[in-house]
């Protein structure tokens, strides 16, 4: 079947559409699934919210109402068997665009619209792994369950334990800023720009013997639960950075040194809690997945970390770990056979605050 996916729960606009072959192979149990990207385009408003540092809900569903019929005509149309859509959780104008262009879509064409829960198309976009060597077909990652989700991203940061595809549990989550937000209000602070992850990973990476010192906390590190905190390392940031001669801050060297230390502090408060979960709840693999999931020194650690075990690390390539259509059609295929979707799509409302357990 292929599945036409659409995503514009914040500031990217995405539209992908995954052909999905189901097959029984001889003498085995069950289906084997087979995946092939046929078209995913993301077109990011990166450039309109950079003048503002940051996302304006107002005008980010402005640029999605505009650029969904744009990115739309790029995508292979014929004989797509149903749509799948975010509904939340997300900006609410955000989700209602994509949502009513969706709607538009399944009526006109007369397919099923399923509405998909961003956190979990997130997860499960992390469990599509390489199955040829043409890069063309995927599989499913068998052997994942249970499985401990790091989901982090510009609005969440989550630990989530599945049991299987659709058996979810929030174990911990940030009680403020997500680890992406973090990133993004440092940055900002710093003058790196708008989004601030990559722009802090990529100042942290310039860095050669920097003699400035800095120590940022490692928020809520050692707290027995599973919860993140990360408003306090912004504060901390503030801090640090009005304590210092104006000449001093601007340098390079402080910049550098300081999105070095921002980095290395979130890192090492995802990893250790990461890691503690995934022992608890005795998980053969670890998922990570949101954009900040991107991050080179977060993929690095976690692999270094999870080598020295018997736990599985999945990460999507970071160009799927951010925003995109193709992680919406992937979910939307497994509620759909699950068939839990509405009869009518009329009736699916945004729920920006929607929390997957
Ligand atoms: O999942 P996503 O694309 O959108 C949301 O659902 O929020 O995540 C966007 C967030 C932003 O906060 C951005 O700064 C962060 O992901 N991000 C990164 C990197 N790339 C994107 N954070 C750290 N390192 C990166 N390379
Ligand atoms: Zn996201």
């Amino acid at each position: 079947m292929k599945m036409l996916g659409i995503e514009t729960s914040c500031d990217d606009t995405g539209i992908a559409v995954l052909e999905v072959t189901e097959s029984l192979p001889r003498g085995k149990a069950g289906k084997t699934l087979q995946f092939r990207i046929l078209a995913n385009v993301v077109s990011s408003q990166i450039k309109i919210h950079q003048e503002y540092g940051g996302v304006y809900p107002m005008l980010a569903k402005r640029e999605h109402e505009k650029n969904l019929p744009i990115v739309l005509k790029k995508i292979p149309q014929e004989n797509i068997d149903a749509i799948a859509v975010t509904y939340g959780p997300g900006l609410s104008p955000c989700l209602w665009a994509g949502l009513n262009f969706a709607k538009n879509l399944a009526n006109k064409w007369s397919v099923p619209l399923i509405p998909v829960d961003h956190i979990e198309a997130h997860f499960l976009v992390g469990l599509l792994q390489q199955t040829d060597k043409n890069d063309q077909f995927l599989g499913i990652e068998d052997r994942v369950f249970p499985a401990v989700a790091l989901i982090v991203s510009g609005g969440h940061t989550q630990l989530i334990l599945a049991r299987d595809i659709d058996k979810y549990q929030i174990v911990g989550e940030t009680r403020d800023d997500a680890a992406g937000e973090c990133f993004d209000k440092t940055a900002r602070i710093l003058g790196l720009g708008y989004p601030g992850g990559p722009a802090i990973a990529a100042a942290a990476a310039q860095i050669q013997n920097s003699k400035i010192k800095i120590d940022l906390p490692r928020p809520m590190l050692h707290t027995k639960d599973y919860d993140f905190s990360f408003s306090g390392l912004k504060t901390a940031v503030l801090y640090d950075y009005q304590a210092r001669p104006e000449k001093e801050r601007e340098s390079e060297e402080y910049i550098q040194g300081m999105a070095c230390e921002i980095q290395q502090a979130i890192i090492d408060v995802l990893v250790h809690k990461t890691m503690h979960a995934a022992k608890e709840f005795k998980a053969k693999s670890i998922v990570v997945g949101g954009g900040v999931a991107a991050n080179e020194s977060l993929r690095i650690r976690l692999k270094h970390t999870t080598d020295a075990t018997s736990i599985k690390l999945l990460a999507p390539p970071p160009d799927l770990a951010t925003d995109n259509g193709l992680m919406i059609a992937l979910a939307g295929y497994f509620k759909y056979k699950q068939g839990a979707h509405p009869k009518n799509p009329d009736s699916i409302e945004a729920d920006p605050n929607l929390r997957i357990a």
